[in-house]
């Protein structure tokens, strides 16, 4: 056995797995892919990005999310250096060299690679355009959307801009450490006024004594959730009432269901938030319909003919 260094190198030296990344204009292989050490992503988390779910080869919502890529660019004025046609030739691509069918598909974009300074430079930087693309395993998503999951509360500790998808996602990865700790799968952040925002990388949703259907209206408080939009945009057309307006812990405990949505993961039904179960612990019917409308809609247009 060789000493210390040359183990290090035969650790940087593993068997590729296979897997390709898109850097800057190039798909090179993922373990490899790079950017510079004085990247604005990497230094100030001076980034945007994106997530869309890969279901039976398609891409969901791919417009919505593009829509959504481009209004945090125009919020950090960084200038995406590629149309949009082509970076979604990119995304196809990449999700074919990957043999993605049923998986995600990551964007990150960044300001550029620039001397480190708080300020941004005055001139124009080449953003970073970084891409993965990784396979889902199915049957533990499966399970957590039959199932359900559960979800603690923990305090809202983000900035004011949380409209803006930028990688600046600390409080939220101490969030969603702390749900994981706790045995939970999701934290539902609370602000200063006790009322619950959002999840850490989910929007909240439950139902009311009443059977209605309660998210909060968009703001800078909460992340535009694509899978939120296209939910509201499915429910519009059904007997279901929704209402856009905060909601509280107390209030949600004593719902009659509670759920939680992401294009990584669509309708997860919310069994226990706290420890404290949520109506009779099981999914409930709303969540139920809500799940069924949410997979006719985004399949639905995933696979009209027009959609790629
Ligand atoms: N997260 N709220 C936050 C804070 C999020 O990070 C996300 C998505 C959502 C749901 O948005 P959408 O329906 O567009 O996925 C709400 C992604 C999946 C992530 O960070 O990986």
């Amino acid at each position: 056995m060789t000493a210390g260094p040359e183990r290090f190198h035969g650790w940087n030296r593993r068997a590729p797995s296979g897997r390709t990344a898109y850097v800057n204009g190039r798909y090179v292989p993922h373990a490899q892919a790079h950017v510079h050490i004085e990247d604005r992503g990497l230094q100030f988390a001076d980034a945007i990005y994106e997530v869309w779910r890969v279901a039976r080869g398609h891409l969901l919502d791919e417009a919505e999310h593009f829509d959504r890529m481009d209004r945090s660019l125009r919020e950090l004025d960084i200038c995406l250096p590629m149309a949009r046609a082509a970076l979604s030739f990119v995304v196809r691509e990449l999700l074919r060299r990957n043999k993605v069918d049923e998986g995600l598909v990551y964007l990150q974009i960044t300001r550029g690679t620039a001397r480190r300074d708080h300020a941004a430079p005055n001139h124009l930087l080449r953003p970073n355009v970084i891409l993965t693309a990784r396979r889902l395993n199915t049957a533990i998503a499966d399970k957590r959307h039959d199932e359900g999951v559960h979800v603690i509360t923990r305090p809202d500790q983000r900035w004011a801009r949380c409209d803006i998808k930028s990688t600046a996602l600390l409080p939220n990865v101490l969030a969603k450490t702390a749900a994981r700790n706790a045995g939970a799968f999701e934290a539902w952040l609370v602000d200063r006024e006790g009322r619950v925002t959002e999840g850490s990388s989910t929007t909240a949703w439950i139902v009311d004594r009443e059977g209605r259907i309660v998210t909060p209206g968009l703001s800078n408080a909460i992340l535009p959730g694509v899978t939120r939009q296209v939910v509201l945009r499915a429910a519009a057309d059904t007997q279901l009432t929704v209402v856009e307006r905060f909601f509280n812990i107390q209030e949600a405990c004593s719902a009659r269901e509670c759920f939680l949505t992401a294009a990584t993961l669509g309708v997860i039904p919310v069994t226990t938030l706290d420890g404290r179960t949520i109506g009779d612990g099981k999914p409930g019917p709303v969540t139920r319909r809500v799940q069924e409308l949410y997979s006719h809609e985004t399949l639905l247009k995933a696979e009209s003919p027009d959609s790629l």
